[in-house]
């Protein structure tokens, strides 16, 4: 696969972040607080897929020719479809669905970290920064959205995944 074929594919993982906290705002919408964050996260993932469009841009600018692995997107993508597939079940509690945000979380951030090697120098400052260096803000939100429904081992998940991005940072 081209590596714009793969940005792409990223960027469309994004797009289903996108729906997946839009569908939990909506499902929660009766805990104000909660549908909010929701919908907060929905916007970041928004975010995420524009970063990802225009990356595609700056890789075929420096030529993009240059292939790379895929193997590992289809384990993420049929583990997304399980976290979908369990937020969406009738009996799922707020505080479930606040779990599964965190798995979602959890799957995401390594996918991108895997990702940013790949990328041509631009694109790759553009990810970095667009996604990493900002995604503390991303995971202060979870943390906001775990304390409000009463789930702190999510609290601790968020701030694990916030000391991941600081690290990979250097
Ligand atoms: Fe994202
Ligand atoms: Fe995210």
């Amino acid at each position: 696969m081209s590596l714009g074929a793969l940005v792409e594919r990223h960027a469309q993982l994004e797009k289903r972040g996108v729906g997946f906290y839009r569908g939990l705002a909506t499902r929660f919408a009766s805990h104000a607080t909660a549908a909010r964050l929701w919908r907060e996260m929905s916007n970041t993932e928004a975010s995420h897929f524009a970063l990802l469009e225009l990356a595609q841009d700056w890789i075929a600018m420096a030529g993009g020719a240059s292939s790379a692995p895929t193997d590992a997107l289809d384990a993420v993508a049929a583990r997304m479809s399980e976290i979908e597939a369990a937020a969406e079940a009738v009996d799922t509690t707020l505080e479930a669905a606040v779990a599964l945000t965190a798995d979602w979380e959890e799957i995401e951030l390594p996918r991108i970290l895997e990702l940013v090697p790949h990328l041509p120098g631009k694109a790759q400052g553009l990810v970095l920064a667009g996604m990493v260096a900002e995604s503390p803000e991303h995971y202060r939100i979870l943390a906001e959205l775990a304390k409000a429904t009463d789930v702190p081992a999510v609290v601790e998940r968020a701030a694990a995944l916030a000391e991941r991005a600081r690290t990979a940072l250097g």
